[in-house]
């Protein structure tokens, strides 16, 4: 097998940021070097508890986990427990997390490892407002150059918005950090709602989790479970989108999804539509191409990945 591939996950748990650390966990293909965790489904300190809480579950008391930033750049924080309940992570019944975090800010961290790794050789995977991110870049812009590429759940195209009629939450909680983002260079691929709608938890997706009969499966089975009820009013889907656990399905099976090399910008100054990802997916200005905007995915395959990653845990 080639190298398992470096990355450090920036989150804002969620129980779709859990399963995402839980497939990262689980999978070979990366190395997770640590989590950067920030506000943004919930307030700060809920995002790193359930960070916690989610390595915990995993029996992963080693992993890294790192305190970011506590509201976005310059906006006040807009948060998601209509879709998420309280905690962030309701839904199963887990134990009050016991390790510890890093002392070491969430931002310096970033900056650190990848000043310290060898050039292009660490992958960032934000899941959450990019805030975290666009901090490292404003601080240290060295490190732009340094990033292997960035995968990032946010955004999207088609699929227009989920907090408002244009915007993607992520983007639209912190739009100027996701602006310093797109715009830094770095190899960018977006998984937008374009694609996680795609990624539905329909009944039979999750009994494959319940049915592994594990902590683990249990515990994702419950999350979905509540996570779905949101979904279900508003869409009328067949069950709830796995945003977040897409980012990390592409850097271990990236045959699953496909997408555009296209240009992207970020609307950071209409009150109408902030946040909205401006996607050039049908190439009809001139803007160079700074991001791989995916649209679709083989959904079956990805499940059939997940489910058989998180019985290994
Ligand atoms: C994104 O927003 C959050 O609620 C999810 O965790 C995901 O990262 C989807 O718009
Ligand atoms: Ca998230």
């Amino acid at each position: 097998m080639t190298q398992a591939r470096k990355i450090i996950i920036d989150t804002d748990p969620g129980q779709d940021d859990a399963v995402a650390i839980l497939l990262a966990l689980a999978s070979p293909e990366v190395e997770l070097l640590g989590i950067t965790t920030v506000a943004g489904n919930v307030p700060l300190d809920l995002t790193t508890r359930n960070a916690r809480i989610v390595c915990e579950l995993a029996n992963r008391r080693d992993v890294a986990i790192y305190a970011g930033c506590e509201r976005p750049l310059g906006r006040t924080l807009v948060t998601a427990e209509h879709v998420h309940g309280k905690t962030g992570l309701d839904g199963p019944v887990l134990p009050e997390p016991t390790m510890p975090i890093k002392d070491q800010h969430g931002v310096d961290y970033i900056i650190d490892t990848l000043r310290a790794a060898p050039e292009k050789s660490i992958t960032l995977c934000p899941l959450g407002p990019l805030t975290n991110i666009a901090t490292a870049l404003q601080k240290a812009p060295d490190i732009a150059e340094r990033i292997q590429e960035i995968v990032l759940m946010g955004g999207a195209y088609f699929e227009v918005g989920n907090i408002t009629p244009t915007a993607e939450f992520n983007i639209y909680v912190d739009p100027e950090a996701a602006k310093i983002v797109f715009d830094c260079g770095a190899p960018i691929t977006v998984l937008p709602l374009d694609v996680t709608h795609k990624a539905l938890v329909t009944p039979p997706r999750n009994d494959a989790f319940r049915d592994l009969g594990t902590p683990v499966g249990r515990a994702v089975a419950e999350m979905t479970d509540f996570f779905e009820r949101f979904d279900l009013e508003k869409y009328g889907s067949e069950g709830a989108p796995l945003h977040d656990p897409c980012v990390i399905g592409y850097l271990i099976a990236p045959k699953l999804f496909s997408g555009r090399k296209i240009n992207v910008e970020i609307e950071t100054q209409s009150d109408l539509t902030r946040g909205m990802t401006v996607a050039d997916w049908w190439g009809v200005t001139d803007r160079p191409a700074n991001a791989y905007f995916i649209g679709d995915l083989d959904a079956d395959g990805f499940f059939a990945l997940l489910a058989e990653r998180l019985a290994k845990l």
